[in-house]
């Protein structure tokens, strides 16, 4: 299509009308110039194709799909390929479903538990949710359908989501809010990216040019289209000139008009508008020229590939004595109504309509396994049922363990609501603590979207995190338990003792519409490693049916210079009897003598497969950014000089082995000296030693009878430290009189001469 030409025969008009949607889910046709409509869905974890009634929040009917597990699963894989996987199979049943674009993934980082959308998003950090939104964008558009990462960008909290102003730093939000999108916008190429509906800084994302245009399109490289989230647009026309292109749902064409009174009076360039149809008709062009039709998709093979998801991504938290895998010759209770009704799904605009769901139960009676079961709770309200109680705890006194399904249920936590604790619901506890009282061998089987508390941790011997494991969940349990399938995720958020201990906890969610995000880069184990808090259960922890032994921790170089890259390797060996998959980490905790920065933060990882008595040499390689932190007077990332440690462990708090490597800094900064420069911030930079002499002799009265004749080491240090902090402005106040503020100008710039 030759868009510059199609641009020029379109009227102001059309053009106004390509850039919202014409409904729900599909933009407008451009007649004319026979540009069809095309058709959009949500995502992220299955397909919402709603043919007729639509809407955000998941209310109407959508047809008949595969739901997959949701991201707080599947980031505990911590598996690229697996990503990738499950993007092929959705970008397929989009093919035959003719959606040019799912809805996701959605990226946003994991700041509080509280956030009720976390089930739909990855991780607290942000190098694993962009390696693994990357991997599902590559795996949906190598179908000729594209993605949509969303909530582009601090869309971490449900409560006034469309109004809150989220108050960050800009180092913040570099390392942590927008690495969570840059990765994967640099390598993945998302075909278009939905912009989210707070504000940031006082400015509506909608509207933020910053973000909008010189970050994603200018800095990163974005050349897809940004489309609002349902009804994020303030200013039509201010969104336009900051980038955004496509208004969705649309408003009937109430904004297209906004947009072409803006063009009329001059208020908005026609450029502008020109530009954004011209994404608009690319993105089109992109799906409809490659087109597949007749794409058929198997229902069953997706099926199988969710329960495959899931075997790769439930947690096993806890395994005290080797409890599981369970025997299949004992018997078993098991208790709680999720193991015929799990809860595999979160609720919002992300909710699939199964076509099938398998429960535990299910799966069992599948493999012809029976096995005693009780309810235990009530899943619609919480209240303790002593009835469901002694049934259940009869069940389990009269077996050889107890199998308790636990969870959230669904009215716990959902988009559009955030949550006010993490307790899992009273009568579960109840009965956990209730069976505790009859039978040793408990092992609980948790379904939820974010972290909770476990009262009853340290009694049970057994703690499976399934997370929201989508519609073949039970076969997956099945398997896990029973050792089929060997455990393999990983842990992608902390799991806290109590929610006071997170981070963001005094400021979340903010007071009516502003959310200051005082913890800055200190989300998730960058604050409780940093601060030694102890956890329930830390980032990247994951048990596994084997055992892995690590050694043999290689770096490249001892030295090297901020613009090498580094290469680490370490053997991993598994040492256990069974096959199993090991998730192997890198850490990189960077010198702590200038401005605040996480003890550690991970900087790689990938999954290993090994067969039992296997050893595989795990390499990575170490850019500058891996060591870089965000810095905001030279706004770059910049690396500082000193010692790192690159430390490779199994979870940020089982570091295995570390090795230190020196790093010099190649970066030129040229600080500005001015009257109020302290001292110790230049008297050690060897460029200047002469220069300072003789405003240090002056502030000193070093040549004056009445310095002090004999000292002591307190008083040396006093000092030391008190000339540290000393302004050189002092040599006016309190020197020795050489200096009046027209001769300390001159000194300084004597000074920022010598520095180039
Ligand atoms: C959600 C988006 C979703 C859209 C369409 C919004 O409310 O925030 O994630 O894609 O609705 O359903």
């Amino acid at each position: 299509m030759d868009y510059k030409k199609v641009i020029n025969s379109m009227t102001l008009e059309e053009k106004a009308s390509l850039c919202s949607g014409r409904d729900f889910w599909h933009t407008k046709a451009v007649k004319s110039q026979k540009i069809p409509e095309i058709m959009v869905s949500d995502g992220p974890h299955g397909l919402r194709k709603q043919p007729k009634s639509a809407d955000h929040l998941g209310s109407f009917e959508s047809i008949k799909a595969v739901c997959f597990p949701a991201a707080c699963a599947t980031a505990s894989s911590f598996d690229r390929n697996l990503l990738n996987k499950m993007g092929k199979a959705i970008g397929t049943e989009c093919q035959s479903e003719n959606i040019a674009t799912i809805l996701g993934p959605a990226v946003n980082i994991k700041r509080s538990p509280l956030c009720g959308r976390n089930f739909e998003y990855f991780s607290e950090d942000p190098l694993l949710t962009t390696e693994l939104s990357g991997a599902f964008i590559k795996g949906v558009q190598s179908k000729n359908v594209g993605t949509s990462i969303k909530h582009f960008t601090a869309n971490n909290q449900e409560t006034r989501r469309l109004t809150v102003s989220v108050n960050a730093d800009e180092r913040t939000m570099r390392e942590i809010y927008l690495a969570a999108f840059e990765g994967a916008v640099k390598n993945a190429s998302p075909w278009t990216v939905m912009c989210s509906y707070n504000r940031i800084n006082g400015l509506h994302a909608s509207e933020n040019k910053k973000y909008l245009t010189a970050i994603l399109r200018d800095e990163w490289g974005f050349d897809g289209v940004v489309m609002s989230d349902w009804g994020a647009v303030n200013d039509r026309a201010k969104g336009l000139a900051a980038g955004l292109d496509l208004e969705m749902p649309g408003s009937y064409g109430v904004n297209d008009r906004e947009i072409i009174d803006a063009v009329q009076s001059g208020t908005l360039s026609e450029k502008a508008l020109d530009k954004a149809v011209e994404r608009i008709l690319k993105w089109i062009d992109k799906y409809e020229s490659k087109k597949q039709k007749d794409i058929k998709w198997d229902k069953e093979a997706d099926n199988e590939l969710a329960c495959k998801i899931e075997e790769e991504s439930a947690v096993l938290l806890k395994n005290e004595g080797g409890i599981l895998p369970l025997d299949k010759n004992d018997t078993i209770a098991v208790i709680g109504k999720f193991a015929k009704n799990p809860r595999y799904q979160g609720g919002g605009s992300s909710h699939i309509n199964s076509y099938k769901v398998t429960s535990f139960m299910d799966a069992a009676k599948g493999k012809g396994h029976d096995l005693i079961y009780a309810d235990g709770y009530n899943i619609d309200k919480d209240e303790i049922d002593r009835a469901l109680i002694t049934k259940a705890v009869n069940a389990a006194k009269k077996s050889d363990v107890a199998v308790v399904f636990a969870g959230l249920p669904e009215a716990f936590e959902s988009e559009g609501y955030d949550r006010s604790d993490i307790h899992l619901p009273e009568n579960q506890n109840v009965l956990i603590s209730e069976i505790l009282k009859v039978q040793p061998n408990v092992v609980v089987v948790l379904h939820n979207g974010s972290a909770v508390e476990m009262p009853w941790e340290k009694d049970v011997k057994g703690i499976f995190e399934m997370y929201l494991g989508g519609q073949n969940v039970g076969t997956a349990e099945y398997d896990l338990l029973f050792g089929k399938a060997n455990p393999c995720g990983r842990l992608a958020e902390t799991f806290p003792r109590k929610l006071e201990d997170n981070p963001s906890y005094l400021n979340f969610p903010g007071y009516m519409d502003n959310v200051d995000y005082a913890e800055g880069v200190f989300v998730g184990y960058r604050y409780y490693d940093s601060k030694h808090i102890d956890v329930l259960f830390p980032f990247g922890h994951g048990l596994s049916y084997t055992t892995f032994k690590y050694s043999n921790l290689k770096v490249s170089k001892r030295k090297i210079k901020d613009t090498d890259t580094l290469t680490v390797s370490v053997d991993v060996t598994n040492i256990g009897r069974m096959a199993g998959k090991e998730v192997v980490q890198i850490y990189v905790a960077p010198p702590q003598d200038g401005i605040p920065r996480p003890v550690h933060e991970l900087k790689a990882f990938e999954k290993i497969n090994l067969r039992a008595g296997e050893t595989k040499t795990v390499t990575f390689e170490l850019g500058s950014r891996a060591f870089a932190y965000w810095d905001k007077d030279i706004q770059d990332w910049y690396v500082s000089g000193g010692d790192y440690i690159i430390e490779a462990g199994s979870s940020s708090r089982d570091i295995k082995y570390e090795k230190k490597v020196n790093i010099e800094s190649t970066v030129k900064r040229i600080p500005t000296i001015t009257e109020n420069t302290c001292f110790g911030d230049i008297m050690n930079d060897p460029r200047l030693t002469d220069a300072i002499k003789p405003l240090l002799k002056s502030y000193l009265h070093i040549e004056q009878e009445d310095k002090p004749k004999s000292s002591n080491a307190a008083y040396e240090k006093l000092y030391q430290e008190y000339l540290k902090y000393a302004p050189l402005r002092g040599v006016v106040a309190m020197g020795d009189g050489t200096y009046d503020h027209e001769k300390l100008a001159k000194a300084i710039k004597t000074l920022q001469s010598k520095l180039g």
